[in-house]
């Protein structure tokens, strides 16, 4: 039988992929020494076991190296074959060197895990220059798309919707889930300024103006893309939107602002937010069940 372990911050979704899969629950003692650094312990006989560990990869450089002290003492250990079930697939965005000497992270990040276990499932990772997984990845990788889901929301909860992408990035997203909850959709045009300042172009909308927008991105960190989206649609005398996301990585002040211009704002629970709202816990169940027999 295999045996899923989860990294501190992951416990509900674990729960939840216990009551679904034939995974057994595997126990880890982790914890920090006064002086900072890591302490890692795995509790049952893993010999001859096929191993998983849930591990969100939102902040990943808190959780980075317990992480691989994990999977390298399942090996040790004797794990038949160490899995990462990472929701969020972290430093995908820094695909090209957009400045002279710039640290290309998501290889350097593939890398490393890539040595550290034996595959990796993910959920819709950030995929804009990278065509797939395989071309920084060297182990398998599956990529889940949350886009059945989230379509599902919207065929449930939205009467006439638009389905709004704010960037170029976004309509490989948007067009899809557009397509399942059989709605019509648009792509705006961003322009990034700064980590935290954006500025977001429409179109003429005013054909719009009857229909419900559900702006749609695959990541919220500081807010702004979404701020600005939907401010924009408001300047132009449409609904307020609703918003939703896949990996909801905003802290308390970029969900104030969001909340101020759009309602409601839901996510997947690929990272644990107080916005999540729709459960990628099947989807990954249905990967990882062959491996457990
Ligand atoms: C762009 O690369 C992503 O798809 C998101 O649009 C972006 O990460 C959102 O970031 P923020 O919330 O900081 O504007």
């Amino acid at each position: 039988m295999g045996i899923l372990f989860s990294m501190p911050g992951n416990e509900r979704l674990a729960a939840e992929l216990g009551r679904i899969g034939p995974w057994a629950a595997g126990a880890l003692e982790i914890r920090r020494f006064p002086d900072g650094e890591s302490y890692v312990r795995i509790l049952p006989d893993v010999a001859g076991h096929r191993a998983a560990i849930l591990c969100t990869l939102a902040r990943p450089d808190s959780r980075f190296l317990r992480l691989v002290f994990t999977a390298r003492t399942l090996k040790e250990l004797g794990a038949s074959s160490v899995t990462l079930i990472a929701p969020y697939l972290s430093y995908m965005r820094q695909d090209i060197r957009f400045e002279p000497g710039e640290a290309l992270t998501s290889r350097h990040f593939a890398d490393l895990l890539s040595q550290a276990f034996d595959r990796l499932i993910t959920v819709d990772p950030h995929l804009h220059r990278y065509g797939n997984l395989r071309e920084i990845y060297s182990i398998p990788a599956t990529a889940l798309s949350s886009a059945p889901l989230l379509a599902r929301w919207v065929q449930d909860n939205i009467d006439r919707p638009v389905i709004i992408g704010p960037d170029s990035e976004s309509e490989q997203w948007v067009s899809s889930i557009a397509g399942m909850a059989n709605a019509p959709y648009l792509v705006l045009e961003k322009k990034r300024l700064g980590d935290r300042v954006v500025e977001i172009k429409a179109p003429d909308l005013a054909r719009w103006k009857q229909c419900r927008p559900v702006i749609v991105d695959d990541i919220v960190s500081s807010g702004a893309t979404l701020v600005e989206t939907a401010k924009c649609l408001q300047d132009q005398g449409l609904p307020a939107p609703a918003c939703l996301i896949v990996h909801a990585l905003l802290g308390e002040r970029a969900q104030r602002s969001l909340a101020a211009v759009a309602f409601p704002l839901i996510s997947t629970n690929t990272v644990p937010h107080a916005t999540n709202g729709i459960s990628i816990a099947a989807a990954i169940a249905g990967t990882l069940d062959p491996e457990a027999r």
